[in-house]
């Protein structure tokens, strides 16, 4: 597998170049859109790329050779992104920087779903993933790119989980990172594993956004290949848990997917590995692909409220869900596409609603980081809404673990998380919700007499408010 595989193609304006030609910052220099790798089997090739593939993938030989490679003991096959590498030929195997990323659980939400009312949730779990986050399926793929083209640096704008599967990923592969990220807007599990994992971690005195800016600038001064998502390589790797997912459901397509939406590429990802599915008769239909926003960081969702998507209304973000802190998202226009080909909805939810969803999540056992929970959150208002019907089978994307921001777990269990008026925002439902979920720790005597008397006294208090 090389190079020839596969070209770019500008979203906006179509024009297609080879993959080696693109420059630093991924942008078409015509229209400054941002590109897809296409195929010769793809939705989008012409019917002279058709005519010039041999071997076009055959969906009974796809599945037959996924399911196969499940048992061999090569680090490609074992992989889970890249044991669906028949679907994104974008390197030779001797380049492939790998993890074993992918392979994450699919679990059901039992007590969630009875909370949104509907009859089957599940979860697919990407913050299992080996450095805990989604962003690992997308980085194994793009980091895998820059080795094969050479390169010796790498960059990201990260609001934390790119960089730590960044850093990851260039260790492995013997390259060396360049991490930006807002001073003091990052969880400091996420920043601590970027210098774990031995990269030049720089903390701009800046926003997400901000960060954005300068590296853009410094990859044309540099050379420097760029881990951004508007790398289209990064997708290709995280359009892979559509088709891990189908293979779980035993390729029954659910009705409904529901992702986190920060900088926007990871619903354009699933969107085009479903696309790709269904356009390769793996699959009779697509899903709907629904992105859920944090009302302090809803570019998108303001955006087509105003003006129908037309154009983006960049916000000056701000949420305690701090992966999806984002206001000028730059894969704007290929999440709208997503949404407007699968018939998918965009909502926002409130700092109040996140706090409970994730806390919901975590008393499945589950567990999730806050950008994660919006998926939840956003669920029970499209149910709500009546845009989610009962019976319909809905999968949320967890995109990052528990783990991640375990200071934003102990603020809403001390209830120290949110200020008075968002509080104020729940319902009497919501806040009884939360009273029975919040588990703060309790500071006791060394004594066993007192810890009887506690756990009496929490088995009253629990039997008073459980639901019978
Ligand atoms: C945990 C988590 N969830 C969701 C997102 C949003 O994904 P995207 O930027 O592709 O919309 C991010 C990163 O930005 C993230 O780290
Ligand atoms: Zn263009």
């Amino acid at each position: 597998m090389s190079e020839e595989t596969h070209q770019l193609r500008c979203t906006e304006c179509g024009a297609r170049i080879a993959g080696t030609a693109v420059n630093s910052i991924f942008r078409c220099p015509d229209c400054n859109g941002l590109y897809d790798v296409i195929y010769p089997w793809s939705p989008l090739a012409t019917s002279a790329d058709v005519a010039s593939g041999s071997n076009l993938p055959n969906p009974s030989a796809l599945r037959w050779l996924w399911q196969e490679r499940r048992t061999s003991t090569l680090p490609i096959d074992q992989s889970g992104v890249w044991r669906f590498r028949d679907l994104f030929p974008i390197v030779k195997n001797e380049s492939i920087v790998t993890l074993r990323e992918g392979n994450t659980p699919l679990y059901d939400l039992p007590r969630c779903a009875k909370i949104a009312g509907i009859d089957w949730l599940l979860a697919k779990h990407q913050g299992m993933n080996p450095t805990g986050s989604f962003k690992d399926t997308g980085m194994t793929a793009a980091l895998s790119v820059a080795a094969q083209r050479g390169f010796e640096w790498v960059a990201c704008a990260s609001t934390g989980n790119t960089s730590a599967a960044m850093a990851a990923y260039a260790a492995r592969g013997g390259l060396r990172s360049i991490v930006f990220i807002p001073e003091g807007k990052i969880a400091w599990g996420k920043l601590s594993q970027s210098m774990d994992y031995g990269a030049l971690t720089i903390q701009l005195k800046t926003d997400f956004d901000g960060c954005v800016r300068v590296l853009t600038d410094l990859v044309t001064r540099f050379p420097i290949f760029l881990l951004n998502s508007v790398n289209p390589y990064r997708l290709e790797g995280q359009k892979t848990p559509a088709f891990e997912m189908l293979e779980q459901l035993e390729w029954q397509v659910p009705e409904h997917v529901i992702v986190p939406g920060g900088n926007l590429a990871n619903g354009a990802a699933l969107g085009k590995g479903f696309s790709e599915m269904h356009h390769l008769g793996l699959i009779p239909r697509v899903p709907k692909i629904s992105i859920i926003q944090a009302e302090g960081a809803n570019p998108l969702y303001r955006s087509l409220q105003e003006n129908g998507g037309k154009q983006l209304i960049p916000v000056k973000a701000n949420t305690r869900a701090t992966a999806i802190r984002i206001g000028n998202p730059a894969s704007w226009r290929k999440a709208l596409r997503t949404l407007n080909a699968t018939g998918g909805w965009c909502e926002q939810v409130t700092e109040q609603e996140i706090a409970l969803a994730k806390a919901e999540i975590g008393a499945e056992g589950v567990g999730c980081e806050p950008a994660s929970a919006v998926t939840f959150a956003g669920l029970k208002k499209l149910v709500a809404q009546g845009k989610i019907t009962r019976e319909e089978r809905v999968v949320l994307v967890l995109t990052g673990h528990t783990l991640k921001d375990s200071q934003y777990t102990i603020d809403y269990h001390r209830n120290e998380l949110l200020t008075e008026v968002e509080a104020a925002g729940a319902s009497p439902l919501q806040q009884a919700q939360h009273a029975i979920l919040r588990k703060p720790p309790v500071v006791l005597e060394a004594d066993s007499d007192i810890v009887l008397r506690t756990l009496e006294t929490h088995m009253k208090i629990s039997s008073s408010v459980l639901p019978a």
